[in-house]
């Protein structure tokens, strides 16, 4: 039997946990043991009676930054119980977008550790010391890092073995092959006047395929061209 996925995250609000993990699919993972949480407030890290976290940032501007002292016994405390080495992860806009290659590869691993910042972010030099990965969510700015870690524990959580229950449909999703996925139909045939495409009526398996083939690379090519090029070399390179 795998150990639990294990997941501990760093945060100011460890209150926001497990939020939308607690339920669904990811809940009815938590709840078999699946996987772990822990939360480490980092406000328990402060050392003084005001239980300061931040301070102004060096050399002047706007906001405040967290503490390096501060951040680094909570990342201690996080390391203090693992008896394998789990990947340090910094939510940050400045971080290299999550992609599901990554994702993968998290939910091969052990689990993780999630640091999420707040306020202007957190001082570099924590970040140095303890070689941390830093992962955006996307092109645009939260205010704190908590729920960029519910969406890569989400994403990371559907692919631990046994939490989802038909394997197949994780090969055909998007990005798996490198192309978005194809348009989806159910019942009613008709609705509105709109039909579901003829070919999906068929039962015929071969021609259902090729068609899925061709919209999934459609849509990718109209709606993605970066993951078209990627996709267009690699096929070239094979074929
Ligand atoms: C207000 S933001 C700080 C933004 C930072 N001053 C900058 O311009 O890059 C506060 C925290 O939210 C989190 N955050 C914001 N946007 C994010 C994103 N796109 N992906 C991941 N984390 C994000 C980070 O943890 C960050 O430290």
């Amino acid at each position: 039997m795998r150990e639990p996925f294990n997941a501990s995250v760093l945060s100011l609000y460890p209150e926001m946990f497990p939020g939308p993990l607690g339920t669904s699919l990811s809940g009815q993972a938590l709840e078999n043991g699946l996987w772990r949480l822990e939360m480490v407030d980092i406000r328990d890290f402060a050392s003084d009676k005001h239980r300061t976290v931040d301070d102004a940032p060096l050399g002047g501007g706007a906001g405040m930054v967290m503490r390096p002292d501060v951040v680094d016994a909570a990342i201690h405390k996080a390391k203090e119980n693992q008896s394998v080495e789990r990947p340090l992860i910094y939510l940050t806009p400045r971080g290299k977008p999550l992609v599901q290659e990554r994702v993968r590869e998290l939910a091969q691993s052990p689990g993780v550790i999630l640091l999420c910042g707040r306020f202007e972010g957190v001082d570099e030099r924590v970040l140095e010391r303890h070689k941390v990965e830093e992962i955006s969510i996307g092109d645009f700015v939260l205010s704190g890092g908590e729920l960029a870690a519910m969406v890569l524990l989400d994403a990371t959580i559907r692919l631990l073995p046994g939490v989802m229950g038909s394997e197949a449909s994780l090969e055909e999703e998007s990005f798996e092959k490198g192309l978005l996925e194809y348009p989806h139909y159910t019942r009613p045939r008709e609705w509105e006047g709109m039909k579901v495409p003829e070919v999906l009526l068929t039962g015929h398996h071969e021609k259902i395929r090729s068609w899925r083939r061709q919209r999934a690379e459609e849509t990718t090519r109209k709606r993605r061209p970066d993951l078209w090029e990627a996709y267009a070399k690699t096929e070239k390179n094979e074929g």
